[in-house]
């Protein structure tokens, strides 16, 4: 209430984003909390919602932390949204960031050795900062795509729902799995159409951190379980396990089987690997759609009263 107190508080706040980035330099760096099961002092990467491999999913527990090391290191030349300063270019647009997948593109960039605000070099940062800071990254290149003019509310009443319903038939294939006097009857009663629209353009996965993507934008009932993803895994010589997805890296897949049991494969040769995600058909979609089918779509969906 006070204006002393929100001085403090700003100013503890501070100090501890500082003291957490100090304790994030230490080689061992705890997970953040809220992270789960895999090895101690390991990030557990992606989780669930790798997402396709040009839309990386973005972990809100990494971003965050990301957060943190962005306003020590990078902020005053890329900016708080990392869309530039005339001290750095826009990252939004760059490949490097664009191309990355958990550091992938933002770890050899920075291992090269890039000027840091604190003096260092970059080549100082760790992998677990890096991955941090690529989930940051993605998360500004995540909000771009959806603050987008072409993603704003007026524009989405502007479709022509019969253009909408022959897409929806035909190219979209959407009636390959949707039905409009079946799952999606009446969704044009239930949400509003912005929610609709972003309902079938971020639609989130149900199961671990799966829940989590929709950034409290999308109103209405929670994914349900049927969008869970699920992998099976098959070692040369044994039986194949499947499961619920819980993580996967280059290195380990865990997943909980169905007695409940978590369990973790190295991904040595041989182990066949088969993900399972119900919503890759939305993930891809994101690639091919037009803005105009969406808005046509959205006029349509929004009829099935
Ligand atoms: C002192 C200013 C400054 C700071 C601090 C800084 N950068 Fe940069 N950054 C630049 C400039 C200038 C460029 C363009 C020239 C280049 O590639 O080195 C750039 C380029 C980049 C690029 C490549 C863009 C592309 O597509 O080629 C990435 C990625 C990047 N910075 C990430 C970061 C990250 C992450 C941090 C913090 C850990 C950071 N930068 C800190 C100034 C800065
Ligand atoms: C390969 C199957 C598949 C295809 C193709 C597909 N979807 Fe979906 N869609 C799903 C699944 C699975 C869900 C999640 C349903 C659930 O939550 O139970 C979903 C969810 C939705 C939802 C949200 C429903 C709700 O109540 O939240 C909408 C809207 C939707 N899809 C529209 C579309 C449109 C439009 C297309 C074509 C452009 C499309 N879908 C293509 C499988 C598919």
């Amino acid at each position: 209430m006070q204006r002393p107190v929100s001085a403090w508080t700003a100013a503890v706040a501070i100090v501890l984003a500082g003291s957490i980035f100090v304790a994030a330099q230490e080689p061992r760096p705890q997970p953040p909390a809220g992270g789960r099961g895999g090895a101690p002092g390991t990030l557990q990467q992606p989780r669930v919602n790798a997402g396709a491999a040009d839309k990386p999913g973005v972990d809100p527990v990494a971003a965050a932390e990301g957060k943190k090391i962005w306003t020590v290191e990078c902020i005053n030349c890329h900016g708080a949204n990392a869309r530039g300063t005339d001290k750095g270019p826009n990252l939004v647009r760059s490949l490097v960031v664009l191309r990355d997948r958990f550091g992938s593109a933002l770890g050899p960039f920075l291992k090269k050795g890039h000027t840091l605000q604190s003096g260092r070099s970059s080549t100082a940062l760790t992998d677990d900062q890096v991955l941090m800071l690529a989930h940051f990254l993605r998360d500004k290149v995540n909000d771009t795509l959806r603050g987008s003019s072409d993603f704003e509310v007026k524009n989405i009443l502007t479709g022509d729902a019969r253009a909408g319903e022959a897409y929806f038939t035909g190219e979209g294939k959407c009636a390959s799995c949707h039905s409009p006097g079946g799952d999606l009857k009446g969704i044009g009663t239930r949400y509003e159409p912005v929610d609709i629209q972003q309902r079938f353009l971020f639609p989130r996965n149900a199961g671990p951190g799966g829940g989590r993507g929709g950034r409290g934008r999308v109103s209405g009932p929670a994914p349900s379980a049927a969008t869970a993803i699920t992998v099976t895994v098959t070692p040369p010589n044994g039986e194949a396990v499947s499961g619920l997805l819980l993580a996967m890296d280059d290195f380990n897949v865990s997943l909980r089987d169905g007695a409940g049991y978590s369990r973790t494969f190295a991904r040595t040769r041989g182990l066949k690997v088969a993900v399972n995600d119900p919503l890759a058909a939305h993930r891809t979609l994101l690639d091919s759609i037009s803005d105009k089918n969406i808005h046509d779509v959205v006029a349509y969906l929004e009829t099935l009263k």
